[in-house]
């Protein structure tokens, strides 16, 4: 089925000849929706798309949503506003809204921006090029967008977000040698938070082989590192295909894509506590490629809220977790998520994420204001009752907590060498592009097995090499150091 889609993507394109048109494309969101946007330019560029940053150059303007956040949304609908008088001066031009929001609020973008063409949910992306043809052929704007979780059996609404052939677009990535490979597609978790189980559908995991396929494939392109995607990819289960016949395990999928010639790193997002089993630990630690490196959201540090939020396990069994990882993993990092002024949140409720915060010593946390978001059980069940101006200081106090252990766990590198896989130029050098920066050594950065952060100096050559750095010095989030040459080795 994958092939026979890429091969109608390729034979349907315009010839040569045929003047490009131009694609601008905005994403917000999780790393799901960066591939997703790589996908769709994929297959428009299978149509005789090609990119450009000039949103004033462009003939389709599309926006990849996320609906995690309110805030996430109020970006997209002020971009439309803008988008709105441009396309008053150009009203050929054909404007898209696809993702999350779009499943989330589907006819209601029309209602709120009634000159965008087409409104496209994650489950149906691979329609994006038939529905743009289709809306300018037409005239009217066209919706294609998955059935709500309640409307039919778990298979009619799981067929419902198809999964779309893996055409990909090296522009699109992170870097030319780094690539998401989707794994698992929604979520079943259903967090009384969380709209993601809504609009991105039934937890699905896509056969090992297709997965190994597709990075052999990236790996043949030149990708040397991989990052597995899934809501909770610790999850990830796909029955009978072992030869003792036993369901598919994460860890057997990282054995498997460890024997690919040309990866050098894989790592994988984002991990569910109860999820996190043995095997896979002893997988990350047996693996030398595998990265060292795990994000298990936390999102409280207290029961009492956990078990509003549905998050099913304790704090008990976040700890216990948390000292098995180090148990079985040395020189392991941890990151995690927390969300403050969650409904109900007291002061000494809060105070737990705290305690939860200096206890595990993550390497870094990413810490969210509570949203409430229409659709939630949590927005249906609870007030959401804490102050946006409690909800803020929260947000800053823990955060200024984890940043005192970022720093004090950055320290002890100091003195070390590690081994970098360099992404390119750091942002610092890159803003001075264009300028006269020389032929010499530049600012490079890259990140450690425990995804860390280094920058230093070094000919741009490196880029997508495994490299040795010693460190010199360290920020709450950067190693500073040079590069070890290895003239002196036999
Ligand atoms: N409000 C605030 N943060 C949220 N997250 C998910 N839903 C919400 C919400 N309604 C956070 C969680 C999750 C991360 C991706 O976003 O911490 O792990
Ligand atoms: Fe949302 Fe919870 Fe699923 Fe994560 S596990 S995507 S927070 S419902």
């Amino acid at each position: 089925m994958m092939a026979d889609a890429a091969a109608t993507a390729t034979s349907t394109g315009p010839p040569n000849s045929l003047p490009k048109k131009k694609l601008y494309i905005e994403t917000v969101g999780c790393q799901m929706n960066l591939l997703d946007s790589e996908l769709v330019v994929g297959r428009l560029r299978g149509e005789g798309y090609e990119l450009t940053d000039d949103i004033e150059q462009a003939d389709t303007i599309l926006y990849n949503t996320c609906s995690v956040r309110q805030h996430a949304e109020d970006k997209i609908y002020s971009a439309l506003g803008r988008v709105r008088l441009l396309k008053q001066r150009k009203p050929e031009v054909s404007v898209g809204v696809l993702g999350c929001m779009a499943q989330k609020d589907q006819g209601q973008v029309l209602r709120r921006a009634p000159f965008v063409d087409v409104v496209i949910g994650p489950g149906q992306l691979a329609r994006v090029p038939e529905l743009l043809a289709k809306a300018k052929a037409e005239g009217t704007p066209q919706m294609a967008v998955s059935l709500p979780r309640n409307a039919g059996s778990r298979d009619a609404v799981t067929a419902s977000f198809a999964e779309y052939d893996p055409l990909r677009e090296p522009l699109m990535r992170p870097s030319p040698f780094q690539a998401f490979v989707r794994i698992m597609m929604g979520c079943d978790k259903f967090c009384t938070y969380c709209i993601v189980p809504a609009v991105r559908g039934p937890e699905q995991s896509r056969p090992p082989e297709a997965i190994v396929e597709e990075a052999r494939a990236l790996a043949g392109q030149g990708v040397k590192e991989i990052t597995l995607l899934g809501q909770t990819v610790n999850s990830y289960k796909y029955k009978s295909h072992t030869s003792d016949g036993r369901a598919a395990r994460l860890s057997d999928l990282l054995a498997r894509l460890h024997e690919i010639e040309g990866i050098v790193r894989i790592k994988f997002l984002t991990n569910f506590p109860n999820d996190m089993t043995d095997d896979l630990l002893q997988a990350v630690r047996d693996l030398p490629k595998v990265a060292r490196y795990l994000h298990v959201p936390a999102q409280s540090g207290c029961d009492e809220v956990l078990t509003r939020m549905k998050r099913t396990y304790s704090v008990g069994l976040y700890d216990e977790m948390m000292g098995r990882i180090r148990a079985t993993i040395p020189e392991v990092a941890v990151s995690s998520d927390f969300i403050v002024g969650f409904c109900g949140e007291t002061e000494a409720e809060f105070e737990k994420s705290v305690r939860l915060v200096e206890r595990s010593r993550f390497k870094n946390s990413f810490i969210f204001k509570y949203s409430a978001r229409a659709g939630t059980k949590a927005d249906a069940l609870f007030a959401d009752d804490v102050p946006e101006e409690v909800k803020a200081r929260r947000n800053r106090d823990l955060l200024a907590v984890q940043d005192a252990i970022s720093r004090a766990d950055n320290r002890p590198f100091v003195g070390r060498t590690v081994e970098v896989l360099v992404e390119g130029p750091s942002k610092m050098s890159a803003r001075r592009d264009g300028e006269d920066f020389g032929t010499g050594p530049r600012q490079l950065t890259g990140r450690t097995t425990c995804d860390r952060i280094a920058v230093f100096e070094g000919n741009e050559r490196l880029i997508g090499q495994l490299v040795p750095v010693a460190i010199e010095e360290v920020s709450v989030v950067t190693l500073f150091g040079r590069v070890v040459t290895t003239d002196s080795a036999p």
